[in-house]
């Protein structure tokens, strides 16, 4: 059985990352060898000492200055980096060290409500203001562009009038807890990979 290994990279919270590490739990031949953060106080680091797993933080001149982070993610050789609520952008010399094996998932429609300084919170803000009727996940290949790579896979909810920014944040965590790490099985059970 060939193992297939995963480096999560997040910036706050992690209830993607734990949401993830709990789906492959009982999968012996798929290991997520690290959780690397740009954010030394990142909940995400908490979740990591709860569930057992690597838990690693980096600066920006580890990043972006120097080879460092490129060479640690090298070291891991993994199949799939996957930005799961992770906010910096991926220097080029890293998406090209790894074609097709990093994605990311953004909590909205793409093309809609990209770029930067869209993320998260800000997102569900926008979409409330201009009083869409829905909303919903994108899970896509991370190229030099934020928020343009080649879409993987989207998934969508409906919006009600009095839906608060609140609960439009619930919706779609609900939707990224179903989807995200069913695409993520698929993409490592396909056999380019
Ligand atoms: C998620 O909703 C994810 O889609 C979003 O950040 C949240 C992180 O939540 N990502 C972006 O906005 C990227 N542009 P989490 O830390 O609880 O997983």
């Amino acid at each position: 059985m060939k193992t297939k290994n995963i480096v999560l990279l997040a910036s706050g919270s992690g209830s993607n990352v734990e949401n993830i590490v709990r789906y492959f739990q009982d999968r012996p031949d798929i290991v997520i060898s690290a959780v690397l953060t740009n954010n030394k106080d990142a909940k995400v680091l908490e979740r990591c000492d709860r569930l057992s797993i690597s838990g690693l933080y980096f600066n920006r001149m580890s990043f972006y200055d120097t080879d460092c982070l490129l060479d640690i993610l090298e070291a891991f050789n993994p199949d799939l980096i996957v930005l799961a609520g992770f906010l910096w952008k991926i220097p080029e010399k890293i998406i090209r060290a790894f074609p097709d094996r990093i994605i990311n998932i953004h909590p909205a429609l793409l093309p809609k409500y990209a770029g930067k300084g869209m993320y998260g919170n800000k997102v569900h803000r926008a979409v409330k203001a201009n009083g869409d009727a829905e909303t919903g996940i994108t899970i896509h290949y991370v190229n030099e562009n934020y928020d343009e790579g080649a879409i993987i896979h989207q998934a969508k909810t409906k919006i009600a009038a009095e839906d608060s920014v609140e609960r439009i944040v619930e919706k779609i965590h609900g939707l990224e807890y179903e989807h995200f790490p069913k695409v993520i099985e698929k993409l490592l059970a396909s056999p380019s990979r």
